[in-house]
């Protein structure tokens, strides 16, 4: 049994803003589910406590870098038996607006401390001096973040092992170099092999350089990324640490999204019952005041509103589906003039569009249960969870061709049959295109009742990819001379010279 720390700045259903807090629920439950010893470090959010039990206050960690003491608390997660430890700082943490973010949307000024303080806070634990009793093999980090944990980390004699994954390459944590200064960070690090940046310095590049092991979440995507064209400046970086740096798929939390089990949907279904998923689409029309109308498609979209998701093609495409027999079904939030225009069309033609502007957990549940087509026209994706609810759920996804969404979906002209519609690039006329096949695959009822139970069919759960994870700590604990103790479970892995390369998943055919 190995004793990983997995630091996130977000983490279901404590707290959420996009799919790594999803993730990040889910991969240590599976791993704690494989029998690893797992503690996932969060910063305490205003509200994070109340949804642990048995909280209890387990270490103060004070040095020169805190200006405040700083506690460490202990607690499980009641729904899914995650083991949490929270940092408790509250003039950093506990405030009214989201983890990153105020109420008007406007980045927190000192998030380049607070999330320093995460990562010093993580060091200390992974030193063993902030919990003597538990001091771990590997370290997990995530995202910008977490990214000075494994530069911290270079500075200590006998440190962990260090895995960074890369969930989203477009946030980067880039500050000035005032703040570098205010960080105390060492100076040799203000260089552009280290830390700096293009006259600034990155939390990111500090993951990206200094970790044993890099990884991102779809084998396309960790391709990607080490191209100009979407690794967002890192792509040199990237090339350059390919020898460390795989692709691993995440998985899917099915005890939260399996339409047989789904507490937030009134009428439950299986493959079997695929008739009960009517009656979600008419209690969804009706819910989103829509014509309640069941032959009508639905097409659904669960979103945040930024440029990577494509939603500015999704309104092109409600003007030019606007006379067609179809409706939209839509929740999200974010750029603003996104959420206006939405909001105008939904007051204009509210018996075709449905609107919902903001953050809605139970809704995201009911539009992957109502609808008849899910629509991702991302211009980038790394993974991308919704594709994978939306194939369990009998919603036929429309997905652009790019990272998760590549590796995921199989497109309706493969010799399978395949699972959804694949729209070759971001742009309206490809994405028109895409929508056009899938409406006219809805009309041929034999045809689409295949389409959905093939997408029903997919195993996406997570013990496949945790496993992989797992052949990648031992690994970089055996290469870092520690003992590789993780129990590997069989997955579809090969290990080659010294790396973890994961497969593309094979889409099994249903007909
Ligand atoms: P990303 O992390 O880039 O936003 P993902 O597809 O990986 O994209 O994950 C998004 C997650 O956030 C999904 O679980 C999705 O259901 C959820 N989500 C996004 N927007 C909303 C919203 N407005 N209300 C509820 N859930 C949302
Ligand atoms: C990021 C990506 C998304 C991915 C998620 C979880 O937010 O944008 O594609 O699914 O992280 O890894």
């Amino acid at each position: 049994m190995s004793k990983i720390l997995f630091i996130t700045s977000e983490c279901w259903p404590l707290i959420k803003t996009g799919g790594l807090a999803d993730v990040s629920s889910s991969l240590p439950v599976a791993l704690q589910q494989l029998g690893e010893d797992v503690i996932t470090l969060l910063p305490a959010y205003q509200g994070v406590k109340q949804h642990l039990k048995s909280l209890e206050h387990i270490a103060t960690i004070d040095n020169d870098f805190f200006e405040e003491e700083v506690k460490l608390l202990s607690g499980t997660v009641s729904s899914t038996g995650q083991h949490l430890w929270l940092l408790d700082a509250p003039s950093l943490f506990d405030r009214d607006g989201g983890p990153y973010q105020d109420q008007n949307k406007q980045d927190w000024q000192d998030n380049a401390y607070r999330y320093s303080i995460l990562c010093r806070v993580a060091c200390e634990i992974a030193m063993g001096r902030a919990v003597p009793s538990w001091k771990p093999d590997v370290v997990h980090c995530n995202d910008w973040q977490t990214g000075l944990v494994p530069a911290l980390l270079s500075l200590e004699k006998d440190s962990p092992a260090t895995i960074f994954t890369i969930h989203n390459i477009a946030y980067q944590g880039i500050y000035m170099r005032h703040i570098f200064d205010n960080l105390k960070l060492p100076d040799s690090w203000w260089h552009h092999e280290t830390l700096e940046f293009h006259g600034n310095f990155s939390f990111l590049k500090g993951g990206l350089i200094f970790a044993d092991r890099i990884t991102t979440v779809s084998p396309s995507y960790a391709e990607e990324i080490k191209t100009s064209d979407k690794g967002c400046g890192m792509d040199g970086l990237l090339r350059h640490k390919a020898s460390v740096l795989n692709g691993i798929l995440n998985g899917v939390d099915y005890s939260s999204w399996d339409p047989s089990i789904d507490t937030y949907i009134k009428y439950p279904y299986s493959e079997k019952t695929l008739k009960n998923k009517r009656k979600n689409k008419q209690a969804l029309q009706k819910e989103l005041r829509l014509k309640g109308d069941k032959k009508l498609p639905v097409i659904g979209i669960v979103s945040r509103f930024a440029h990577q998701k494509g939603i500015d093609l999704v309104i092109e495409q409600i003007h030019r589906f606007i006379q067609q027999p179809v409706q939209w079904a839509i929740l999200g939030s974010g750029d603003q003039a996104i959420e206006e225009s939405l909001e105008a069309l939904a007051k204009e033609f509210p018996d075709k569009v449905g609107v919902k502007i903001g953050y809605d957990e139970g809704l995201a549940h009911r539009i992957e249960a109502g609808a008849d087509i899910f629509l991702m026209p991302s211009r980038y994706e790394p993974c991308g969870l919704n594709q994978m609810y939306s194939l369990r759920y009998g919603t036929v996804p429309v997905v652009t061709k790019t990272g998760g969404l590549a590796d995921t979906v199989l497109d309706a002209d493969d010799e399978s049959g395949g699972t959804g519609f694949l729209v070759a690039q971001p742009n309206v006329d490809e994405v028109e295109k895409g929508l056009k096949r899938a409406l006219s695959a809805y009309k041929n009822k034999a045809q689409w009742l295949k389409l959905r139970r093939r997408g029903m069919a997919q195993d996406f759960s997570w013990q496949e990819s945790a496993t992989a994870y797992l052949h990648l700590y031992e690994d970089a604990m055996l290469e870092k001379g520690g003992q590789g103790n993780a129990q590997i479970i069989a997955g579809d892995i090969a290990i080659k010279e010294g790396t973890v390369r994961i497969k593309k998943r094979r889409i099994p055919v249903v007909s």
